[in-house]
């Protein structure tokens, strides 16, 4: 994908007049490909499904930016009412959360309070959340938040982005806590001070971060649709005699689901990322961005009569 496609698509996406228009138009434009439903019980029904094919998933209730102490509650209780969904149906599932959609941008300690409280909602339930990673500006604030929580009980992770240069270092104090961490290249608009802009730079990257957490004896989750990657990982494992217990490949909801079946069908552990919810704009902006071709998509979406 070439970067300056991947930049105009998330400049415009900031445009007034492109969110009114997306927004009004709703799923239908394409969204649905990539998100479960607007309600609970549309992700729980596509949850299911998932499971019954051999694939774990992680449920995402959308929404980041928020910045009111009571829409960060808000979202606190949507994210308990999925904890408390996922125990109640037995579902082989877990739990994604954006620290801006629980208050980081009001104020660390308002993120902190939510997260404490739904961490301790997923120790009874003996489940796990993971913080995943926005731009680069919450880099620090992120992880300063999640080793407060690892602090508390280990039942919690977050995400490195292979784009970033500081993060083999980030990564390095996530291993010496023994921390699950999930992998990932990199979703968001950052300048070249301080990401790679180059997409070689950002895979050779990657690879180096998925071997320095493996061999850190460390659970790693895998997060990619990139095929020369996940043969990369599984190259590396079975010459290290890395055990399949020891890490995940995990994908998004509607990219590569044949893929997502494969390595399931290989016995190799694959989650998948289920994201539901209203505030699905800003999450399909980016996959739109990840693969300018999917705009045509949206595009033909918006003729259809
Ligand atoms: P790459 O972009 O090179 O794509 C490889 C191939 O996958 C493409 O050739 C295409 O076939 C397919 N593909 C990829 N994206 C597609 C799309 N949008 N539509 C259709 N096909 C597509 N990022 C972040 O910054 N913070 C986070 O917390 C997370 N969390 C996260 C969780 C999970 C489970 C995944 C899989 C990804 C994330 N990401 C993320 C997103 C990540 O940073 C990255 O933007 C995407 O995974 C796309 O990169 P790939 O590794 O798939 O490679």
């Amino acid at each position: 994908m070439s970067s300056l496609a991947r930049r105009a698509i998330l400049s415009l996406a900031g445009n007034r007049l492109v969110t009114g228009l997306m927004t009004r138009h709703g799923l239908k434009l394409g969204a649905s490909r990539f998100v479960a439903g607007e309600a609970l019980q549309d992700a729980v029904e596509v949850a299911r499904r998932l499971n019954e094919q051999g694939l774990a998933v992680t449920l995402d209730l959308l929404g980041e930016g928020v910045t009111s102490r009571d829409g960060a509650r808000a979202m606190a209780e949507g994210c308990a009412a999925i904890l408390e969904v996922i125990r109640r149906e037995g579902l082989d599932a877990n739990l994604s959360v954006k620290p801006t959609q629980l208050g980081l941008s009001i104020g660390a300690d308002v993120a902190m309070e939510n997260l404490a409280q739904l961490q301790d909602l997923a120790g009874r339930f003996g489940n796990f959340i993971r913080l995943d990673m926005e731009s680069s500006d919450l880099t620090d604030a992120t992880l300063s938040l999640v080793r407060r929580l690892y602090a508390r009980a280990p039942n919690v992770g977050t995400v490195i982005q292979a784009y970033l240069y500081r993060s083999p270092g980030d990564l390095r104090e996530l291993a010496e806590l023994g921390m699950n961490v999930r992998l990932v290249k990199g979703a968001y608009l950052e300048p070249p001070s301080v990401a790679y802009s180059r997409k070689a730079d950002t895979d050779e990257a990657f690879r180096r971060l998925i071997a320095q957490h493996l061999s850190a004896g460390c659970y790693t989750a895998v997060a990619t649709h990139d095929e020369a990657i996940i043969a990369f990982t599984r190259e590396f494992v079975a010459q290290q005699a890395i055990p399949r217990s020891q890490f995940e490949f995990q994908m998004l909801y509607g990219i590569r689901p044949e893929l997502q079946r494969e390595l399931a069908g290989e016995g190799y552990r694959t989650r998948v990322y289920v994201p539901f919810g209203t505030h699905w704009y800003p999450y399909f902006v980016r996959r739109l961005a990840e693969r300018p071709a999917n705009v045509w998509f949206v595009l033909a979406n918006l003729m259809k009569p």
